[in-house]
């Protein structure tokens, strides 16, 4: 996309990183953060730079991504703090309540709707008692139809309630934060047992 769009994808992405990353509060106790779908790994760059503390695993179901997000990090000095795992979103592998905080950004508009209870039934199931969910993803609505916007799964993804899908997950304190057109950000919590 950087390449498509060379003058304003890279600041609007980092922008939409790091209001994203804002959504934790600073003080939260945030060590262990799992992004799914992390692509080149934008989303896990701006938690790392606002929790230093913190530790990574950035996944993506294409190794090819997993390159470049492992140059990024490298590039910034945090190469010690993340490892980088071919996942698929759907089945994770990892144990149940690993992380503090999980993650993703852009994947479900890219996913067919049979998926999307299953990847956030997922994440809950791998966030920690007292972690966080956060999460980004573009149009909703009959509004897409309009915007130039050609996804495969298009239809499927602007007819969720995400709201009620979060919350059938398992996600309580639920915040849906409209940002912009076209950008959504959605944060919650795994309740203490
Ligand atoms: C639109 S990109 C978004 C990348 C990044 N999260 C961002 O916000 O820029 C969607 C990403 O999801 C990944 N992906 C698609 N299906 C997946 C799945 N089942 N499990 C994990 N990653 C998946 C793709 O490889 C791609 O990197």
């Amino acid at each position: 996309m950087d390449a498509i769009i060379p003058l304003s994808h890279n600041v609007s992405c980092q922008q939409l990183r790091e209001k994203m990353a804002e959504l934790i509060p600073e003080d939260a106790q945030i060590q262990t953060v799992l992004e799914l779908g992390a692509g080149t790994a934008g989303g896990a760059l701006a938690l790392a730079r606002r929790f230093p503390q913190s530790t990574f695993r950035v996944t993506d179901v294409s190794p090819y991504m997993l390159v470049i997000s492992q140059h990024k990090f490298n590039k910034v000095g945090f190469s010690e703090r993340a490892s980088f795992e071919q996942v698929d979103a759907r089945h994770t592998g990892y144990p149940d309540n690993s992380f503090d905080l999980v993650t993703s950004s852009l994947l479900l508009h890219e996913t067919p709707k049979e998926w999307t209870p299953k990847i956030l039934k997922e994440m809950y199931r791998i966030t920690k008692p007292g972690g966080w969910v956060l999460y980004a993803d573009t149009y909703r609505g009959e509004y897409a139809l309009s915007a130039s916007f050609q996804e495969p799964w298009l239809d499927d993804f602007i007819h969720f309630n995400f709201e009620y899908e979060f919350a059938k997950a398992g996600f309580t304190e639920l915040h849906y934060i409209p940002y912009a057109v076209g950008l959504w950000y959605m944060v919650g919590r795994k309740l203490e047992r």
